[in-house]
C-alpha cells in the first residue's frame, strides 16, 4: 500500500469523529490509536516489522517515510485529543449549568421570640441610661439566693418561692436577686447594672411556668435616693408601654429592701375602666422594687454609712404578655408557629 493512501485513510477516519456524541468519540478516538498505533498490530509498527524485508540500499528512505507518517498520525491524535478535552469541559458546563435567576419556592423568614425581643427591649432601655450587664450561676447556693439576701432557714419569705431544691444547699435560683450579691462581692460601687437570666420555681398554671426570665436592676452609690430609682423605673415603663402609661408604686414587702414597693401600671387592656386582665382594678403589677436592706448591704461587705442603693426585678414574661395581650403564658412556650408568626418584623 501507497504510504499517501495510510495517511488519507486515517485523515478521513479521524474527521469522523466529529459525527459522534462525546462519549463516543472517545471510544472512537482510543480505538483508532490503537489501530495505528498498537505496539502489536498497528498499522504503523507494523510498517516497521516490514522494514527487514525491505533491500537494505532502500531502508532508509523507507524508514524515513513511516517515520513522517506516524509524526503526523501522532500529531493528528493530540490535536484531536485537545478538541476531545475542550468539548468534554463544555458539555460538562453546560450540564452543570445553574440559572441564579430561578424564581424559587417562597420562603418565610423567621423572627426573633418574643420573649427575646422583650428582653432586648429592656436591655436596650437600661443600658440607654448607663447600666451594665451582669451575670451569675443559673444553679446557685442557698447562700446567694436566700441567705444573703436576708431571708435566712425558716424565714415565712422562703415560702414565697417555691424552690426546686436540689440538696439543702444547692438550687436552681428562683430570681435574679443572687446576682445583687455577687456583684457587690466582686465589684465596688459605684454600681450600676441589670442582670436577666433564667430563674425557676414549682408553679405551672396560666400566668406560671417553671422556667421563665427576669431582669434584676441594681445601683449603688454614695447618693442613692427612692426618687431616683422612682425616676428611673417612671423612664423605663414609659419608654417601653409608651409614654401616655400611668405608673404608681404602692407599698409591698421584700426582705432584702427597705422601704419596698411594687410597680403597677394603668390597664394596658382597659386603660383603666377595669377588666377581666386587671380584676376589675384598673392596674396591672410590673415589677418589684425597695432601697437595698442595710442587712443586704452588710452581707455583701459595703458600708451602709457610707453607701446606699436600690434595687428592682421584673419578670419578662409578663412584660411580654402585657405588651401584647397574651392571656396565657403557655404560648410562650409552645413554640407554634402560627402563635410566633405574628411576631413580625424580625428585628423589632
Ligand atoms: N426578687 C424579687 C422577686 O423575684 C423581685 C425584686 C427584685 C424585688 C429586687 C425587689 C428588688 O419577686
Amino acid at each position: 500500500m501507497d504510504f499517501n493512501d495510510i495517511l488519507k485513510k486515517f485523515k478521513e477516519e479521524i474527521e469522523k469523529i466529529k459525527e459522534f456524541d462525546i462519549k463516543e468519540a472517545k471510544r472512537y478516538f482510543e480505538n483508532l490509536k490503537v489501530k495505528y498505533l498498537g505496539r502489536k498490530e498497528g498499522i504503523i509498527p507494523n510498517l516497521f516489522k516490514k522494514l527487514r524485508e525491505v533491500p537494505p540500499e532502500k531502508r532508509k528512505e523507507f524508514g524515513q517515510k513511516i517515520n513522517l507518517i506516524k509524526e503526523e498520525v501522532e500529531k493528528a491524535l493530540k490535536e484531536y485529543y485537545e478538541f476531545l478535552k475542550q468539548v468534554e469541559k463544555e458539555e460538562k458546563l453546560k450540564k452543570e449549568y445553574v440559572d441564579v435567576t430561578i424564581k424559587f419556592k417562597d420562603f418565610e423568614a423567621g423572627s426573633l421570640h418574643p420573649v427575646t425581643k422583650t428582653l432586648n427591649r429592656i436591655v436596650e432601655i437600661f443600658t440607654n441610661m448607663g447600666f451594665a450587664i451582669a451575670d451569675g450561676p443559673e444553679i446557685e447556693l442557698d447562700f446567694y439566693n436566700f441567705e444573703a439576701l436576708n431571708i435566712p432557714k425558716g424565714h415565712p419569705a422562703r415560702e414565697m418561692q417555691d424552690t426546686f431544691y436540689i440538696t439543702n444547699e444547692i438550687l436552681p435560683r428562683t430570681h435574679t436577686s443572687p446576682i445583687q450579691i455577687r456583684t457587690m462581692l466582686s465589684q465596688k460601687p459605684p454600681i450600676q447594672i441589670i442582670a436577666p437570666g433564667k430563674v425557676y420555681r414549682r408553679d405551672s398554671d396560666p400566668t406560671h411556668t417553671p422556667m421563665f426570665h427576669q431582669v434584676e436592676g441594681l445601683l449603688i452609690d454614695e447618693k442613692a435616693t427612692f426618687t431616683d430609682l422612682m425616676g428611673i423605673l417612671n423612664i423605663f415603663l414609659k419608654e417601653f408601654f409608651g409614654k401616655d402609661t400611668k405608673v404608681r408604686f404602692r407599698p409591698s414587702y421584700f426582705p432584702f429592701t427597705e422601704p419596698s414597693a411594687e410597680v403597677d401600671i394603668g390597664c394596658v387592656i382597659c386603660k383603666g375602666k377595669g377588666c377581666r386582665v386587671c380584676k376589675g382594678t384598673g392596674w396591672l403589677e410590673v415589677l418589684g422594687c425597695g432601697m437595698v436592706h442595710e442587712n443586704v448591704l452588710k452581707n455583701a461587705n459595703i458600708d451602709p454609712e457610707k453607701y446606699q442603693g436600690f434595687a428592682f426585678g421584673m419578670g419578662v414574661e409578663r412584660l411580654t404578655m402585657l405588651k401584647y395581650g397574651i392571656d396565657d403564658i403557655r404560648l410562650l412556650f409552645e413554640n407554634d408557629v402560627r402563635f410566633l408568626r405574628q411576631f413580625k418584623p424580625f428585628l423589632t
